[in-house]
């Protein structure tokens, strides 16, 4: 049962709207989805059309107390994402197993960039979502420097609100396609859509069925989706490359 981890290197560069979508497009190709959140106010809530007041039940906590949208089982780990009984218990619930039908999209902040190095190393796949902004751009070499080459085996990245029209913008997403080549799995147009759903309490898919970020995001989870049922273990196959952004 695949864990996909979601964590990028700064904050605020669309990591919950990445999981959010991913694990929505999961869950459209049969999979039982688990979200986990690791932030105490967290905006996954919003993307699924409810509150971000709402209180999602803890990981163990009993079914019948599961917020379940659309059949996605929404949970918060409560603990520190660096806690040492996060990765025993996904085994010990049966994640980290070989299988399909079942997966967890972890939405992991960006400051816990050690617990995310240790998660990646147990997941799937990992999704990195940049925005081409040259503050999030900086941290790229060291990201590489750091994790090696062996480190960023199952880092997927994706290039988030990226608006084609400006100039920085475009040679930004140049140096991510260089520095990242076939580990750039796609890019997510800029889409004031993407906010405005949230402030609307409903899910992008209702709000704006025509959105381009939500076509984007899909076309994301999509590739996803063939690398988990491909034979390769890694979701960085060279099939997927050849159809990266
Ligand atoms: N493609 C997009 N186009 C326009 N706005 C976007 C896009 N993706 C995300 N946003 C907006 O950017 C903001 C940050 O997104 P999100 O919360 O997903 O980022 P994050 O990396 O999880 O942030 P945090 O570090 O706070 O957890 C949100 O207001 C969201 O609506
Ligand atoms: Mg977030």
């Amino acid at each position: 049962m695949p864990v996909i981890l979601c964590h990028g290197p700064k904050g605020g560069t669309g990591t919950t709207f990445v999981a959010a979508h991913l694990a929505m497009g999961l869950s459209a190709e049969g999979a039982d989805v688990t979200v986990l959140t690791f932030a105490a106010r967290d905006t996954m809530p919003l993307h699924f059309g409810l509150s971000q007041a709402i209180s999602l039940p803890s990981l163990t906590a009993p079914a019948d107390e599961a917020v379940l949208v659309g059949g996605i089982n929404l949970r918060h780990w409560t603990r520190s994402a660096d806690d040492a009984d996060l990765l025993p218990m996904l085994n010990d619930l049966g994640y980290l197993s070989p299988g399909k039908d079942r997966v967890m999209v972890l939405d992991v902040p960006s400051g816990d960039w050690r617990a995310a190095r240790r998660i990646a190393q147990a997941a799937c796949a990992h999704v990195c979502p940049l925005t081409v902004q040259p503050d999030s751009l900086a941290l790229l070499p060291q990201m590489f420097d750091e994790a090696g080459t062996d480190g960023l085996s199952r880092t997927a990245f994706v290039i988030n609100a990226l608006d084609e029209t400006r100039r920085l913008s475009r040679h930004g997403a140049a140096f991510v396609r260089e520095l990242a080549g076939q580990r750039l799995v796609g890019r997510i147009r800029s889409d004031e859509a993407v906010p405005e759903a949230m402030a609307m309490l409903q899910p992008l898919s209702r709000y704006a069925p025509a959105s381009a970020a939500l076509s984007d995001v899909r076309a994301i989870s999509g590739k996803l989706v063939d690398a988990l049922h491909s034979t390769d273990p890694v979701w960085i196959a060279p099939s997927a490359a050849s159809r990266a952004a």
